[in-house]
């Protein structure tokens, strides 16, 4: 018995990295899987079929279910035929995973309009245009649905060489959330995963910028090991099981062996007036209110000076 048995399952991305290995394992656990992958380079450049090609030999091989799409999910009615593929073969659709990504890092002084719309168009349009189509047959048929959407730290956390994907990154858990709350009344669960793992993605990180040891191992290296993609499949085919159909609208980490279930954004320190402000009334009460939970203000205010002054 899979734990996906029965289930119909689009995976977006799905040629390479954590995709595969999420169709890889969704269809040893028994779901029918459209592998969805434009087959393109990390920068989003070119398009090739055997990415997805090979992900479904490798399914059927060992007796899976599996039917290839090469579309760009970012283009809206490819989106509509690649989950139009799933419904016409198997009559339904119960899970949606956003995979699909690119990178075109640059800071922000030097980004161009070019590099800033291809990374939003392929995360955040991408992540729309496939829900928005999923999301009518979830609508429609009333038999519930599990939508997992690929965030990452690089949003949550704010990587400083990365506003385009980050800025994308944060849409996409905004997105999620209003997804949530939008399908629930439909039994449709919509989650967020901010992964960690060695792919061609993060080979492109460079040294210099890689947060935690486990990054040096590269994706060619990563088998086996904590970094292997392999590891970020496993617990989605909880979160896409019918097990899961508590867990919703929730931004989970899941890196190596580790899920990390992250807080929700929620009020920190309120300071509540009961009239317009005045300018030097809030000079004095904002650094008073707000300041104890800064240390670097803390560090910074002397004994008797009236506000903090940054150094350099
Ligand atoms: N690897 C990590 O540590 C990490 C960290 C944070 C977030 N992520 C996110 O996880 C997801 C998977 O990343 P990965 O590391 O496996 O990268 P990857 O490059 O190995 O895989 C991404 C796949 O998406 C496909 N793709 C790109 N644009 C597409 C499009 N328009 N339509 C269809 N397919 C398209 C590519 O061809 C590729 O096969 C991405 O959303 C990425 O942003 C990864």
């Amino acid at each position: 018995m899979g734990h996906l048995d029965g289930k119909t399952a689009v995976i977006t991305g799905a040629g390479r990295g954590i995709g595969r290995e999420i169709a890889l394992l969704f269809a040893k656990e028994g779901a029918r899987v459209v592998v969805n992958d434009l087959g393109t380079s990390v920068a989003g450049e070119g398009a090739d079929t055997r990415p997805a090609e090979e992900v479904v030999e490798e399914i059927r091989a060992f007796g899976g279910e599996a039917i290839p799409d090469f579309g760009d999910v970012s283009d809206v009615d490819q989106a509509e035929a690649l989950v139009r593929k799933a419904l016409d073969a198997w009559g339904k659709l119960d899970i949606l995973v956003n995979c699909a990504g690119i990178l075109r890092d640059r800071m922000i002084f030097n980004m161009t309009p070019e590099e800033w719309d291809a990374v939003i168009r392929v995360h955040l349009r991408g992540t729309y245009a496939t829900t928005r189509f999923a999301s009518i047959h979830w609508r429609q048929a009333r038999q519930g649905g599990r939508l997992i959407n690929f965030t990452s730290g690089s949003g949550l956390f704010g990587a400083p060489g990365q506003p385009n994907y980050a800025a994308a990154k944060m849409g996409i858990w905004g997105f999620t959330l209003s997804c949530a709350r939008a399908l629930g009344r439909y039994g449709v669960t919509a989650n967020s995963i901010a992964p960690g793992a060695s792919t061609r993605m993060t080979d492109t990180v460079p040294p210099e910028r890689r947060t935690n040891p486990g990054q040096a191992i590269r994706s060619d290296s990563a088998a086996g090991t904590e970094r292997d993609p392999a590891n970020v499949a496993v617990p989605l085919v909880y979160l896409a099981s019918d097990a899961a159909w508590w867990v919703t609208g929730r931004c989970w980490g899941i890196s190596g062996y580790r899920i990390t279930l992250y807080s929700q954004i929620q009020p920190q320190i309120v300071l509540q007036g009961v009239r317009k402000w005045e300018v030097d009334e809030l000079f004095e009460r904002f650094p008073q209110v707000f300041g104890p939970a800064f240390p670097e203000f803390q560090q910074q205010a002397m004994p008797g000076s009236e506000t903090a002054r940054p150094a350099g």
